[in-house]
């Protein structure tokens, strides 16, 4: 019964094994060998973009503020969602990887920025004015902090509102994976259809060990990131065990069946909920992860029985309701999720 987060699941055996078979003699190293050829390769065919460059970091943190590093000058800024991980989350990733940039937040239920709430950030700035940053780029996330999953439609208007200010989009895909299943288009409509850049495609929430892609749309972006990338110490010299990883998550769609099941026992686990007395969603859930909230007691049950996940505040509720973050990740299981309801109901 463990909710805490998709980082506490285990790594899938495909991985581990492709590890494994990685291991055996010496290969090239720093990205040039060719698992890393035929990674890209893989990728721009699953992205249906022949020309993008694609690079690998280990952690969602180095994906999001190498990623947004190539769009924003030091004098700019990123508008992002006031619940975003890289404003919560990065200890400062991307204001340092950028040297400087300003990170401005927007309000949006579920986590969601709307082209509205960007046009009236965007409007409390002048571009040419020397004393204010000026426009950098916007920062999406998908599936959002929350949970909730933007649509294509929904990225297109907000990359379109952002190009009026000629700034670019960087999606921060840590959950990708979970988003285009969720929301059943295919991997380039919710990305460079969209009008997005760059984008990270995720694989350690979603059953690798620690692999992140980032793949730029604009290839003329490719050396800058590959120099950001050396000089930010996240160029791995034993590069290949990067790229096993990810040759095993595209090998026969690895990533879209952990998400799919990950997604699934999302929705298995809030409909399990839903007959809680008391129980109600914090914020819309359309993937693997919710923020709900239930009574005290049902908590206790729970987490004397070994159930593990964050507590958060409850909200407009009484005092006896707490809050709860539940993520259900590629290895949840009915069984699990059955047990934990019957224990939150008592
Ligand atoms: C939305 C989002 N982006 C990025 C990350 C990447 O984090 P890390 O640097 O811990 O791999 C996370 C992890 O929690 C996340 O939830």
């Amino acid at each position: 019964m463990i909710f805490g987060s998709d980082n506490m699941a285990p790594v899938h055996p495909a991985a581990m094994a492709a590890l494994a078979q990685a291991n055996c003699g010496y290969t090239p190293s720093y990205g040039t060998e060719d698992a890393m050829k035929q990674v890209t390769a893989q990728i721009r065919d699953l992205f249906a973009a022949p020309e993008a460059a694609v690079y690998l970091v280990a952690t969602g943190t180095a994906a999001n503020a190498l990623a947004l590093s190539i769009y924003t000058q030091p004098y700019q800024s990123v508008f992002c969602h006031e619940l975003s991980h890289v404003h919560m989350d990065e200890c400062g990733a991307p204001e340092f990887y950028s040297g400087g940039a300003k990170l401005l937040t927007l309000a949006g239920d579920n986590a969601q920025i709307t082209p509205e709430a960007l046009h009236a950030k965007a409007g409390e700035y002048h571009r040419g004015d020397v004393h204010q940053v000026q426009f950098g780029c916007l920062s999406l996330t998908n599936v959002t902090e929350t949970g909730a999953v933007y649509t294509p439609a929904e990225i297109a208007a907000l990359t379109a509102a952002a190009r009026t200010y000629g700034m670019a989009t960087y999606l921060d895909g840590a959950r990708l994976a979970n988003a285009i299943v969720a929301a059943g288009c295919t991997p380039a409509e919710m990305t460079w259809k969209a009008g997005v850049d760059v984008v990270s495609f995720g694989g350690t929430k979603n059953g690798l060990m620690g692999v992140e892609a980032v793949i730029l749309f604009d290839p003329q972006k490719a050396w800058e990131f590959e120099l950001r990338r050396k000089r930010a110490g996240h160029l791995f010299s034993k590069h290949r065990f990067l790229a096993a990883q990810m040759q095993a998550y595209l090998q026969d769609d690895l990533w879209c069946h952990l998400a799919r099941h990950a997604n699934a026992a999302g929705a298995e686990l809030e409909q399990a909920l839903t007959t809680v007395d008391g129980f109600s969603l914090q914020y819309r859930r359309d993937a693997n992860l919710m923020f709900a909230q239930w009574p005290r007691a049902g908590h206790d049950r729970a987490k004397t029985a070994g159930a593990y996940y964050y507590d958060m505040p409850g909200t407009g509720a009484p005092d006896d309701i707490l809050g709860a973050r539940l993520v259900c990740n590629w290895n949840t299981t009915s069984e699990e999720i059955a047990q934990f309801a019957a224990l939150v109901k008592g």
